[in-house]
């Protein structure tokens, strides 16, 4: 059943029906949880073109997950892993822990794990593979800093953060992996890529896991995130090459949040 389901959620996702995912950070406590999700359901109804993802943090994962029963158009993932898949690694939560808590994803590598936390590129490699061992789907997360930007330096970082976040696997494993292109000078700053400059970077993206993957890289959603809005939501899902979003600040608030998940697509 399980199985059926996820091969159903991936079929979903290689069609790249556009997705909106919810990155919560460290908000919404569990007691809150359920009411966001009562309200969001309230204000989203089901849509068959587009998927909708919820990255809530650990502990409220279960209340978020358990208010939202039946809607295979949902689903559900985890902020972290550890790379290891057992031991004495207090505080961590594993890949496999997340899968049997009800997570079909993960977030790997987002620039908070990296600028705050140390991340390294190696370590998104492992998680990565840590993932990929308990058929988790790895959201990776690329993006760089403003520094970086003004250096001219974009596609180098952000296609070597690429390229590191698959090197403990085999690529073509990654074959039912997300990306999200998150230029970190955006992320919570108000201040997103205008769309031709998301578009040019997952470009260089689409053609770097064409390297990578091979022919089936056509099926990976590349998700832009950073500073998204409901004002900004439609420009930006309407530019080549961006497959779905990626929200933090906007999806706190339920009704906003579903605002942006309803947002008209343009073909
Ligand atoms: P933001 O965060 O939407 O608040 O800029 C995005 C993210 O960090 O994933």
């Amino acid at each position: 059943m399980w199985f059926l389901f996820f091969l159903s959620f991936l079929s979903r996702l290689s069609v790249k029906r556009p997705l909106f995912a919810a990155n919560w950070k460290l908000h919404i406590a569990p007691i809150d949880a359920s009411a966001f999700m009562r309200s969001f359901l309230a204000h989203y109804g089901r849509h068959q073109d587009r998927s909708v993802l919820f990255f809530p943090s650990a502990l409220a994962f279960h209340a978020a997950i358990d208010a939202v029963k039946e809607r295979s158009d949902i689903s559900f993932g985890v902020q972290n892993i550890h790379w290891e898949d057992k031991g004495a690694f207090t505080g961590e939560n594993s890949a496999a822990i997340a899968r049997s808590a009800g997570a079909r994803l993960v977030l790997v590598g987002h620039s908070e794990r990296r600028h705050v936390f140390g991340e390294t590129e190696e370590e998104t490699g492992l998680k990565v593979a840590a993932a990929v061992r308990a058929g988790l789907i790895p959201l990776i997360c690329v993006g760089e800093t403003l520094d970086q930007r003004e250096a001219g330096d974009t596609e180098t970082v952000v296609l070597r953060q690429l390229r590191a976040a698959v090197a403990k696997i085999d690529a073509s494993k990654i074959d039912d992996a997300l990306i999200a292109y998150e230029p970190v000078w955006a992320i919570g700053t108000g201040r997103n890529a205008t769309p031709e400059d998301a578009s040019a970077v997952h470009a260089a993206i689409a053609d770097e896991l064409k390297v990578l993957v091979g022919q089936r890289s056509s099926g990976i959603p590349i998700l832009y995130g950073g500073s998204v809005n409901r004002g900004n939501a439609g420009a930006l899902l309407a530019a080549p090459g961006v497959d779905g979003l990626l929200v933090g600040g906007a999806s706190l608030d339920a009704e906003g949040w579903a605002t942006i998940c309803n947002t008209t697509l343009t073909s």
